[in-house]
């Protein structure tokens, strides 16, 4: 299967999935959406309300915000590959529990390993935590790291800087970073941490 096959197939396993409880109170299922051959990859929490009612991601008030950041470094929205760690919305917006996540992830491992982006910009703190585990999004938030040969950018969560305006710049001096990360990915090393134990915070540093 090619890339764009593959992504097709988990886009039809997530729209009829029952892997976890999620599935119970959705209208639609979010696979994601952008093309196969996009070089930078956005993953974000989960489907909220309009996501729900749309089956496409980040369309609500944190969409609007992630379309200003595209386009304010030069980026389209259909060049770009959206998705969402959880593939359903949380009742009421709750956070994702730890079974939902775990029975989620298959998905998104499939969606990385098809697109294999330059670079993978997480959103928020439960994306973060997939690939830099323990971490604080306060600390690293535009700190790219190279794991596995794969970059991946923690970043905020665009709802979080709607939310809290003095954030609006952090994100947005964040993705100003973003054009130049993917031009040079190829030549970043992979990342070594170097500090004393107790400091190794992003040492748990997972891909898939
Ligand atoms: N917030 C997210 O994390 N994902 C969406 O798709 C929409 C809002
Ligand atoms: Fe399946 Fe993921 Fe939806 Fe749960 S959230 S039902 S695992 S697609």
């Amino acid at each position: 299967m090619n890339a764009e096959q593959v992504l097709s197939a988990v886009a039809q396993e997530v729209n009829t999935c029952s892997q976890c409880p999620l599935h119970l109170a959705r209208r639609k299922a979010v696979p994601g959406e952008g093309p196969a051959n996009a070089e930078i990859m956005f993953i974000g929490e989960a489907p909220g309300f309009h996501e729900d009612v749309q089956g496409r991601p980040f369309v609500g008030a944190a969409g609007q915000f992630l379309d200003e950041l595209l386009e304010g470094i030069g980026l389209k929205r259909e060049n770009v590959y959206i998705t969402n760690v959880v593939k359903c919305r949380p009742p009421g917006n709750r956070d994702p529990e730890p079974e939902e996540l775990a029975a989620c992830a298959p998905y998104l491992d499939r969606q990385i390993q098809a697109i294999h982006p330059k670079v993978i910009v997480t959103l928020g703190r439960f994306s973060m935590a997939k690939f830099v585990p323990n971490a604080k999004i306060s600390q690293i938030h535009g700190q790219p790291f190279k794991v596995h040969g794969q970059l991946v950018v923690p970043m905020y969560h665009p709802a979080a800087a709607l939310h809290q305006p003095s954030l609006r710049r952090v994100v947005e001096a964040d993705f100003a970073q973003l054009p130049e990360l993917i031009r040079r990915a190829a030549e970043i090393p992979e990342t070594t941490l170097e500090e004393p134990p107790e400091k190794q915070q992003p040492k748990q540093l997972s891909l898939f």
